[in-house]
């Protein structure tokens, strides 16, 4: 199957009432162990590399490598999505080069690091938008600010600095027509999001709920969402690593966004510390391998357990084969002839 439209498996989760998890990769491994969760759980997947994933792997392995997982598992849609494009020309160079969804992160600066202002991150999400749409391309924004860093891109600190204001959501949605809407509500990117589990002081569940009623049909994008589980923690630390206590995002609270129009569900973390926690395993236990497959594999088979129960808590498993995908010449007609809308519907307050 070529790749595909993210609007279209955004628009059929909300159809479906699920959540499609948006996992990030840099390397051939990684792409294999999302499809082979995806394989096994009959999932649509949204497969995304940041700017600096870009760079690491280098755009033409990263793209060829996606387009080898779409070529060899025709039966699942899979949208291939930029992660926190820092200015237009990072987003345009994606939808270039072959990319069906773009996320403009216009919260922060092209410096991908200082906060910028309301009418800055309309006025290049709203640019980003007008060069994708007539491609066929889907596009993210985000409005509030998260915490942390990724990959050098992030505001830093903890996520409650710059959490979102449900009027200005509504207003960014109008005025850029963006196809889904990152929101800030205390996550951030990272192992050490909360130093406890979190509750409601730190983790503003009641602002997600609030944005959805605002803007019911809008699909809402939860970043930071790793759980950061402490089993896998564990297994890190057994083997030598040095992870300081931290929790992240319960699965149960990321359920309560999909109930309430959380439709993407970003997810690096938790398959960074599967890995890490395999790799570190095999060198501390036995250390006579050399074999970069010795480690490898069981690194690439923890990371698709971890993405396969996420598809299966997130619910998008089972949906892969529930609708045809269209081709990106058809989307973008769509968004042309407006039956594909990006005016969303606003409820009175
Ligand atoms: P985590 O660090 O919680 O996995 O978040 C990843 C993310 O939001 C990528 O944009």
């Amino acid at each position: 199957m070529p790749l595909v439209s993210m609007r279209q498996l955004l628009d059929e989760a909300a159809k479906g009432g699920y959540g499609v998890g948006a996992f990030n990769v840099n390397d051939m491994e990684q792409i294999q162990a999302i499809m082979g969760a995806a394989k096994e759980t009959n999932s649509p997947v949204i497969i995304q590399a940041s700017r600096g994933a870009r760079q690491f792997a280098q755009d033409k392995y990263l793209f060829h490598l996606i387009l080898a997982a779409a070529e060899l598992n025709p039966e699942i849609p899979i949208a291939m999505h930029q992660d926190h494009g820092n200015s237009f020309e990072t987003c345009k160079s994606a939808i270039e080069l072959g990319y069906t969804s773009v996320m403009m992160d216009g919260s922060l600066k092209e410096d991908g690091k200082t906060p910028a202002t309301f009418d800055e991150n309309v006025a290049v999400t709203k640019k980003v938008v007008d060069f994708a749409h007539p491609r066929g391309v889907t596009v993210e924004g985000e409005i509030g600010v998260l915490g942390g860093v990724e990959d050098g891109h992030g505001a830093g600190g903890s996520g409650l600095e710059h959490i979102t204001d449900p009027d200005q959501a509504v207003e960014f949605a109008e005025r850029t027509g963006v196809d889904a809407l990152a929101i800030a509500i205390g996550t951030s990117h990272g192992a050490y999001k909360f130093t406890k589990k979190p509750d409601g002081s730190v983790l503003k569940m009641d602002v997600l709920i609030k944005i959805h009623q605002r803007l019911p049909n809008t699909h809402l994008v939860m970043h930071g969402s790793s759980s950061v589980p402490k089993d896998l923690q564990d297994i890190v630390n057994e083997y030598g690593g040095k992870l300081k206590e931290t929790w992240g995002v319960p699965v149960e609270e990321i359920q309560l966004g999909i109930r309430n129009g959380v439709r993407k569900i970003n997810v690096d973390t938790d398959n960074r510390l599967a890995m890490t926690g395999a790799i570190r395993k095999v060198l501390w236990t036995q250390p006579e391998k050399f074999d970069p497959r010795d480690y490898l594999k069981p690194a690439r088979e923890a990371m698709q357990k971890v993405v396969a129960t996420r598809m299966t808590q997130f619910g998008q498993a089972g949906h892969a084969g529930d609708y045809k995908p269209v081709s990106i010449a058809v989307i973008a007609k769509g968004y042309a002839d407006g039956s594909l809308t990006t005016k969303p519907l606003v409820a009175a307050r």
